[in-house]
């Protein structure tokens, strides 16, 4: 089972993770946790392309490329192996952030980036994605307080993080059997227990 986290700056899904991925082995299934862009030893050296501050000149669609080649690295190396062994592949972020970041957020064309993440990812779509849902000004004030890497991405104003976010709820809403969406505004504890429900009702329907 494919399950990926998607959600704007500061929604804590880093954190959730390693809280949800202890659970899912709880509950007796081989877990792995992946995060994008990276992952890999290629996906990696990627990442830091994409995110070094004094790479203001990239083209937004050198940016999708740079995206969706750490995604193609991570699905044939990392991911497709281990869904084929029968773990339960947890990632933090996958092709709907490039959807919610470069399409919603930029404004590039969103049919042009279905065809190019089906290319990158062979058409690997999650079984279940999780939005952690909140504020944008919430997220980034929590995202500054936590003292995380502040990277070229967040740099970006308000207002494009706003569309990110508007992006997401739209996809959810279009796509409900896939997307849960989890009010991450809530304090931590609380917004582990939502995932927690939902995923446990996801691993009932293919336990033996
Ligand atoms: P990261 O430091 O991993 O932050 P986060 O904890 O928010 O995931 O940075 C990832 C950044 O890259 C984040 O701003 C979202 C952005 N991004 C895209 O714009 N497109 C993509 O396809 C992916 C995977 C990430």
């Amino acid at each position: 089972m494919f399950i990926t986290l998607e959600g704007p700056e500061g929604s804590g899904k880093s954190m959730q993770i390693r809280d949800l991925a202890d659970f899912v082995r709880e509950q007796g299934f081989e877990v792995l946790t992946t995060r994008e862009p990276g992952g890999t030893f290629i996906g990696d050296q990627i990442r830091e392309v994409i995110m070094r501050m004094d790479n203001t000149m990239m083209h937004p669609n050198t940016e999708i490329l740079l995206f969706c080649a750490a995604r193609a690295q991570i699905v044939t190396e990392v991911i497709r192996p281990n869904l084929e062994k029968g773990v339960v592949v947890i990632s933090d972020r996958y092709g709907d952030s490039t959807l919610a970041y470069q399409g919603y957020g930029h404004g590039l064309d969103l049919q042009i980036l279905k065809d190019i993440l089906k290319f990158a990812t062979g058409g690997l779509k999650p079984d279940l994605t999780l939005l952690l849902d909140l504020e944008v000004d919430e997220g980034l004030k929590r995202k500054i307080k936590g003292g995380s890497e502040w990277n070229r991405l967040d740099a970006q104003k308000v207002e494009f993080h706003k569309r990110v976010r508007a992006g997401y709820k739209e996809m959810a809403l279009a796509e409900p059997e896939r997307w849960k969406v989890i009010n991450a505004s809530n304090e931590p504890q609380k917004v582990q227990q939502d995932i927690r429900a939902v995923i446990l009702k996801k691993l009932e329907s293919i336990k033996r």
